[in-house]
């Protein structure tokens, strides 16, 4: 049996899977998000280790406690959490949704001579979103805090140091930090020294099925599992669950819709991140690179537009009832478009300021016409971040989806109509992440000889093909849509 734990944003999965990647057991503990400003996103690191012990033991009941072999890691990335000499934790951990060092991504621009100078550096832009602007951030504004900080892991990583008492992360994770050479597959010391960073404040990097350490005596009563027992390095959350789709060889694309848009191809190269349009990590294998673009919101468009229909109908309509109200109007929403940059947008545009919107309303447009141009406006721009990933040189005609809302016909058949090509579920996609991280375990205990061999069992379940007509239709429809976010926000970035 193998373990893999999945740090999320909203909650702590754990998966339990047996020799053939059959899934045994899964426990989910959730935890809060603090919002202390606008645009500051943050969580507190001890509600994760509670989460996880709780999820973790919870596992360790229904199964054989005695049989675990290893443990897989696995974690919403980019966040930043600062830890003392004495590995305490000094403040809550900021998220990669917090949006608060856009100041520092343009400082940190201005010391490297501007965007070429860092992607010669690391092969990624400074995005908000990254690690790197949330520790400048510290220093520039809570200069305490951060002369106390020895180290700053991501949040698994912090996971891994109360298990096995190592700091220590992989390349996935550490590629979104923004201070990763991803072509090296190893900090970038130069961008540090431009920085005035000391390396000291980042710890060990390792490949993603590396042995990081032991659970120790102390976890192992806490979690219910046998001291000792091997942990390895894991994944970060959006390279991983791209991963465990079966993405791990060139010419497929994987798509994830979450709250998130999230596009990501496996590459046995890394290409250069040209313009710093998309986010280019370390893949979990380590002849492998992963090219990412994340649009902030496509299912979360239609999450958005269910909590604000609440106060209308006194309670919140079941994304089915949305997905029949959205049926009612015809393909196009007579025209209707709508932009989904509900939180600022990361790609095709890197943008936090851009805003959502309807454009085109006319008296003809009803609630179900602005229902179905959501979910089109959340897909023509998922289509856009395909063109960018296809401007990098990059297949993107096989496609596999998961996600939660990958399970509803009205974004699966959507997306099959607004990229023109069939769209593909595979198995264990629902486990996704985690269930990835499990099998990294196994990779590294010598359960399959690569990930590539673990990964041989996912398959295609069912494919949604696309509709002449309706591809016709979305065809003139993201003509119209690729002019409007120049026309608002006047660039093409
Ligand atoms: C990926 C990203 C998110 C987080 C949280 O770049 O920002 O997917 O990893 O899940």
């Amino acid at each position: 049996t193998w373990l893999g734990i999945d740090l999320g944003t909203s909650g702590v999965k754990v998966v339990a899977v047996d020799g053939s990647a059959e899934v045994l057991a899964t426990e989910t503990v959730g935890y809060p998000l603090h919002l202390p400003e606008p645009g500051w996103v943050e969580q507190d690191p001890a509600d994760w280790w509670s989460a996880t012990v709780q999820a973790v033991r919870a596992v360790a009941a229904r199964i054989d406690p005695d049989d675990v072999v290893a443990i897989g890691l696995c974690g919403q990335m980019h966040g930043m959490v600062a830890l003392d000499a004495a590995n305490q934790v000094l403040r809550r951990a900021v998220l990669w949704n917090d949006n608060r060092n856009g100041a520092e991504c343009e400082w940190l621009l201005e010391q490297v001579g501007g965007l070429d100078g860092l992607l010669a550096l690391t092969n990624n832009t400074a995005l908000p979103g990254y690690t790197v602007g949330k520790i400048l951030w510290l220093r520039n504004h809570e200069p305490d805090t951060f002369a106390r900080t020895d180290v700053v892991l991501n949040p698994k990583d912090l996971l891994r140091l109360h298990l096995t008492g190592d700091r220590v992360t992989e390349v996935s994770d550490a590629s979104g930090t923004g201070l990763l050479d991803v072509r090296a597959r190893r900090w970038s010391t130069d961008l540090l020294a431009a920085l005035d960073l000391p390396a000291s404040l980042l710890p060990p990097v390792v490949e993603s099925s590396d042995v990081t350490g032991r659970l120790t005596a102390a976890a192992a009563a806490l979690v219910g599992l046998r001291a000792g027992t091997p942990v390895v390095g894991g994944g970060g959350d959006s390279v991983l669950q791209t991963t465990s789709m079966g993405i791990e060889s060139p010419g497929l694309l994987g798509i994830t819709l979450g709250t998130a848009g999230i596009l990501g191809a496996a590459v046995d190269h890394c290409p250069d991140n040209v313009g710093g349009r998309v986010q280019v990590s370390c893949g979990n294998a380590p002849d492998r690179w992963h090219v990412m673009g994340v649009a902030l919101t496509t299912g979360g468009a239609l999450q958005w537009w269910r909590d604000a229909l609440a106060p209308l109908l006194g309670e919140r309509p079941a994304t089915q009832a949305l997905a029949e109200l959205a049926a009612r109007s015809p393909v196009g929403a007579k025209g209707l478009r709508f932009l989904p940059y509900l939180v600022g947008e990361r790609c095709p545009h890197v943008d936090p300021g851009a805003r959502g919107a309807w454009v085109g309303l006319d008296l003809r447009h009803d609630v179900a016409d602005m229902t179905r141009a959501v979910v089109e406006g959340a897909l023509l721009n998922v289509r856009e971040v395909r063109d960018v990933l296809a401007g990098l040189g990059l297949a993107v005609d096989d496609v596999r989806i998961s996600g939660g809302a990958s399970v509803y016909p009205i974004w699966s058949q959507t997306l099959a109509d607004v990229l023109g090509t069939p769209v593909s579920s595979v198995s264990g996609g629902e486990h996704g992440a985690a269930h990835g991280a499990a099998l990294l375990a196994g990779v590294g205990t010598g359960q399959w000889p690569s990930l590539r061999e673990a990964l041989r069992r996912v398959h295609v379940t069912s494919t949604t093909e696309p509709d002449p007509d309706r591809v016709a239709v979305h065809d003139r429809g993201y003509a119209e849509f690729r002019r409007l976010y120049p026309a608002l926000y006047g660039g093409d970035r």
